[in-house]
């Protein structure tokens, strides 16, 4: 995991800083969102919160992090061509923070939502297999969400398709992974059916008269995909290992924890477009899964990105205890109506998030220095 093959990633670098940037905003117009009456900087930005976090940040991480992959085994022009969905979203969401632009942020990102679909369908092809399959979907459901915004539907309309892309994108990835335990045709089916089902829930909340039932179904596939992750992923046996497989581990299963903890909300709350129950059924996924998830392969993430070193530290577990706690904070104030816990769980959230990024910075110019 720490042998990093030596490339040339010129382009990675610049993008990579550019979706911090965009995270930065991102969890600004958040925070603003949340009630902390800080300079709103531009009048637009606080609506600009969703599209700059899914799109901008994840959006430009993901694409990033597959043309990296792909350009190592493309050759030509091809292998340059690959950086444009990153560009696109990068650029898109830099309109939609700076308020200019109208449709062309939008567009921007939708273009380079579909420069990952057609990459992910690249990577079909070069294996064709259930998570592979898994990964097209998932960046399928990121252009639909993005062509229905595009359109003119409300986010909340269409913020469904954008959590199943990050959802599905982390499944595929962890089921690719889980291939190694030689699944069985029952664990496939059920992990299809999933799938299927959380699916089958976008497209019905996306018929503005179904939406609260097409969010119960929604909730009822992140159900069973979070019981099929907590059964069938590596990660269980790997909590009584030691060091970084157990850190590893742990964010695993607390990232699964929250994706079941979002299915039960959606059950329960399926009909809320905002406020606190909205703010709970999503966050505990963006937050509480994604960010434990993003933790928990930082150890992967950053050395195939950056072309560099990165050694696992105990230090590590400060930015994800820091998170579950707060998105625990945050959720217990969404649903008993505690609004400054709720304020200053989403404040911590943003600091676990900028600790673990000035961890990982720390620890590779430590390992840079160690290797040099
Ligand atoms: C510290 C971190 C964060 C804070 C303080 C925050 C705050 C908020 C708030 C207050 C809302 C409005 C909820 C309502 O209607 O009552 C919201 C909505 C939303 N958030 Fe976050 N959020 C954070 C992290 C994230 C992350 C990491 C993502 C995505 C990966 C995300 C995506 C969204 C989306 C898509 C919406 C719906 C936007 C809309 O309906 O306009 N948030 N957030």
């Amino acid at each position: 995991m720490n042998s990093v093959p030596k490339r040339s990633f010129r382009p990675a670098l610049p993008l990579l800083a550019v979706a911090l940037l965009i995270l930065l905003a991102g969890l600004w117009a958040g925070l603003l969102r949340m009630g902390w009456a800080w300079p709103r900087l531009q009048p637009t930005l606080p609506m600009a919160h969703g599209p700059l976090m899914v799109g901008g940040f994840l959006g430009t991480l993901i694409s990033l992090e597959r043309a990296v992959a792909l350009a190592a085994m493309e050759k030509g022009r091809l292998a340059r061509l690959v950086y444009l969905a990153p560009v696109s979203t990068a650029a898109g969401s830099l309109l939609l923070m700076a308020g200019v632009g109208g449709l062309v942020g939008p567009l921007l990102l939708t273009l380079g939502s579909a420069g990952l679909l057609v990459m992910m369908a690249r990577i079909y092809m070069l294996h064709p297999a259930l998570y592979a399959a898994v990964l097209v979907t998932g960046a399928a459901a990121w252009v639909t969400g993005n062509l229905l915004w595009l359109a003119g539907s409300a986010i909340p309309g269409v913020v469904l398709w954008w959590l199943a892309f990050l959802v599905l994108t982390i499944a595929g990835e962890r089921l690719e992974l889980s291939r190694l335990l030689r699944l069985r045709r029952l664990a496939q089916a059920w992990f299809a059916a999933a799938v299927v089902v959380l699916l089958a829930g976008c497209a019905v909340s996306a018929v503005s008269a179904l939406y609260a039932p097409g969010v119960r179904v929604a909730g009822a596939g992140l159900l069973l995909l979070s019981a099929w992750l907590l059964s069938y992923d590596i990660a269980r046996r790997r909590v009584r290992a030691g060091g970084q497989a157990r850190f590893i581990a742990l964010a695993l299963l607390a990232g699964y924890v929250w994706l079941g903890a979002s299915g039960l909300l959606a059950l329960a709350y399926g009909g809320a477009t905002a406020g606190p129950q909205y703010d709970a059924i999503l966050h505990t996924v963006f937050l509480g899964f994604v960010f434990s998830m993003i933790f928990a392969h930082s150890l992967i993430i950053f050395p195939a990105v950056l072309g560099r070193p990165l050694r696992y530290r105990p230090v590590f577990y400060a930015p994800l205890l820091l998170l579950n706690i707060s998105v625990l904070l945050r959720v217990g104030g969404d649903l008993f109506s505690a609004f400054a816990v709720r304020r200053w769980g989403g404040l911590l959230s943003a600091v676990a998030i900028l600790l673990f990024f000035a961890t990982m910075a720390v620890s590779l110019r430590l390992d840079a220095g160690d290797a040099g």
